[in-house]
């Protein structure tokens, strides 16, 4: 079970890894307090692609809109530092992928249970119990979650 960053391109789901849309419940000033899981998606297709670059017009799937809006999306964490901070994986844990979205925005992508990332040129960052991927496109530090999104006009959901 892996997910992949296809180059200028969307997240590919190897294998029969589930794929949940999941409500942040958030107070008043912001803070997660609760993670409603709301549906699974079921589909058959293997692999799927999941949008990465937030323009696509059959969310949460890729459409192939990135090559039209330019989406470029260079891994700019520090990798060497993201595996040096290696973790236990409890293989008993739910391997699973959850599209985070509030009640306005959506948001990452969650990748749970030591689910294995590789980056656009076969880079295997170590597998954590917990990771959060971009899927607004404006991230500073990709192929994770900054907080862009929060900004992200694109993002709203209508
Ligand atoms: S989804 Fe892009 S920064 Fe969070």
């Amino acid at each position: 079970m892996k997910v992949r960053l296809l180059k200028k391109g969307p997240l590919q789901i190897d294998g029969d890894i589930p794929i949940k849309e999941v409500l942040m419940v958030m107070d008043d000033s912001g803070k997660v307090t609760e993670f409603q899981e709301r549906k699974t998606f079921g589909t058959t297709e293997n692999p799927k692609h999941i949008c990465r670059c937030g323009r696509s017009d059959n969310m949460p799937y890729c459409d192939g809109r990135h090559s039209q809006v330019g989406f470029d999306a260079p891994e700019t964490t520090d990798r060497e530092a993201y595996n040096a901070a290696a973790e236990t994986i409890d293989n008993s844990a739910e391997k699973a992928v959850s599209l985070l979205q509030s009640a306005k925005r959506l948001g990452p992508v969650g990748v749970s249970g030591g689910v294995q990332i590789v980056g656009e040129d076969g880079f295997e960052y170590a597998p954590k119990m917990q990771a959060a991927i971009c899927r607004c496109g404006q991230s500073k530090n990709m192929p994770f979650c900054d907080g862009a999104h929060v900004h992200a006009e694109h993002m709203v959901i209508k």
